[in-house]
């Protein structure tokens, strides 16, 4: 946290694919809640743009892909004098053919899947874990879907298997860094209506986000804790 004019602390977060959906409904809660907020994305969101029009606490970073390892390092270099952030949130994600079953999908678009769901989030939390406050958070978004106790019936099985793999990816990561002073969190939003979410799902960008950010400013009013928490968008532990 760094101090405010008035002597109290405010909240520094950095939102990774702020230019729509979730990404962007985030940053305006966090702004809602006073925090300071850097948010990225690979190319000029006008929604974004919007947001940052009423809000003076909100920086947008564009050019960055998170499989861009490059704009990655390049963010790296142009925020690493400042303050650490106190939560650091992946959001970004694809679903890309998600219909179509793994097995009959062509090689490069189920690798594009995994690298952008699970090898970049990983890799950007690598990248900026020197970076987060004491007492901070890295978050990733993940989904339910990758859940392998709770795949019954399959569907979207590329997808659900590039978040599976997220989330093992993030335990170890985690492991890697168990004495570290932040924590990780796997958060899954809820079934949202987005471009990705689709029109049929059961909650809006608002519910999910107030949801998510009280949960994860109630994990950093409550301190440092071990391991990944897999929690929803209500603060529950969903099973792995
Ligand atoms: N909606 C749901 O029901 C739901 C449920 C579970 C989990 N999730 C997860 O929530 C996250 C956000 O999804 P959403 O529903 O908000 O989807 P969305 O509306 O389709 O937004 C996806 C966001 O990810 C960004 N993105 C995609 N690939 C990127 C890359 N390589 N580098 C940087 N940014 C990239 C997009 O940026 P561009 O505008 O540049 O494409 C966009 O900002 C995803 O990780 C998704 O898997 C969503």
């Amino acid at each position: 946290m760094t101090a405010d004019r008035d002597g109290g602390q405010e909240r520094r977060a950095l939102i990774v694919g702020a230019s729509r959906g979730l990404g962007l409904g985030i940053v305006a809660r966090l702004l809602e809640r006073d925090w300071h907020v850097t948010a990225t994305v690979r190319r000029p969101s006008a929604a974004l743009t919007d947001v940052a029009a009423r809000a003076a606490r909100l920086r947008i970073v564009t050019d960055l892909d998170i499989d861009d390892d490059a704009a990655v390092a390049a963010l790296w270099s142009s925020l690493k004098a400042e303050a650490p952030f106190d939560m650091v949130f992946v959001v970004a994600g694809v679903a890309t053919q998600a219909g179509t079953p793994a097995g009959q999908m062509p090689r490069d678009v189920a690798g594009r899947v995994f690298q952008t769901n699970a090898i970049s989030p990983i890799r950007f939390a690598e990248t900026f874990r020197k970076r987060v406050a004491p007492g901070g958070l890295i978050v990733l978004m993940t989904s339910k879907l990758g859940s392998v106790s709770l795949n019954q019936g399959g569907g979207w099985s590329s997808y659900r298997a590039s978040k599976a793999a997220l989330n093992t990816l993030a335990r170890s990561f985690a492991g890697q860094y168990a004495t570290a002073d932040w924590g990780v969190v796997l958060m899954h939003p809820g079934w949202v209506r987005t471009d990705l979410g689709g029109r049929r799902a059961t909650l809006d960008v608002e519910t999910s986000v107030r949801g998510m950010v009280a949960v994860l400013e109630g994990r950093l009013d409550q301190g440092p804790k071990d391991g990944c928490a897999f929690l929803d968008y209500q603060g529950q532990t969903v099973p792995w």
